[in-house]
């Protein structure tokens, strides 16, 4: 049993705050049954909910991967009216948020949906699923670097777990080197601070492959859906990466 208004809310009726005023209005139905109270309570697979006469439907589950361009915020709203993740997705309907962050500087691969315990578990510290992130970083840092990287490094809030690292491009002439680093772990700016701590700061970091996912045939600023297979299949790994680093 869940709180009407938050039935509605998911299922893309209005806000919150918009159904609780349709409900304390007298256009809310529960089974035939207009319903003016707030703490009211409903089971969203069994009772029949009316709203202004018409029969909402629950939510569908929504996944999606999002190629996010650089300058947008991961967020669903922004104090500072600077461009968020789901302008992106004015044109769905339900209520879609994102999985994790990525910095605003950041772009690359995101997904995006309206299920919080699919979320939940891809995100939670528990899980190790691989994130792959392509950093273009200052300077070309030497090879005894990455492998400190990749063993390990300290950090403010405590060693980082062992990673992939590997260079992609070097260019001396612009003094500066690509490098893919995979972490199993997913720290608040952690590739950033990872190479800030060896000398060799990011000026420009790429998510490009999360678990089984990657970015490619998703230009910048657009998404695709997800299969059933591919959700799946990220449940899978959070769930037989958690069992490999207990
Ligand atoms: N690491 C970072 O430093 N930034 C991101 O956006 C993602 C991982």
């Amino acid at each position: 049993m869940e709180r009407l208004q938050k039935i509605m809310a998911r299922a893309g009726v209005a806000s919150r705050r918009k159904c609780e005023e349709l409900i304390l209005a007298g256009r809310v139905e529960v089974n035939g049954v207009v319903v003016r109270t707030l703490g009211a309570k409903a089971d969203p697979a069994v009772d029949e909910i009316r709203v202004a006469g018409r029969v909402i439907r629950p939510e569908r589950k929504l996944y999606f991967a999002f190629h996010k361009p650089k300058g947008v915020i991961t967020s669903v709203h922004d104090p500072q009216g600077r461009k968020v993740v789901t302008d992106y997705f004015r044109h769905v309907r339900e209520r879609v948020y994102p999985v994790g962050r990525l910095d605003y500087d950041t772009e690359g691969l995101l997904i995006v949906t309206n299920d919080g315990d699919f979320a939940n578990r891809l995100t939670h510290p528990s899980s190790h699923i691989p994130r792959t992130y392509h950093a273009v970083v200052k300077g070309i840092p030497h090879g005894t670097l990455l492998e400190k990287l990749a063993a390990g490094i300290e950090l403010d809030d405590g060693m980082t777990a062992p990673a992939e690292v590997e260079y992609r491009d070097v260019d001396p002439d612009r003094n500066e080197a690509t490098i893919e680093i995979t972490l199993y772990e997913g720290r608040n700016r952690q590739v950033r601070r990872m190479f800030e701590a060896i000398g060799h700061p990011v000026k420009r970091l790429k998510r490009v492959r999360f678990g089984c996912l990657t970015l490619q045939g998703i230009p910048r600023g657009k998404y695709r859906e997800l299969s059933p297979e591919e959700v799946r299949a990220l449940l899978q790994e959070a769930e037989r990466s958690h069992k490999v680093h207990k």
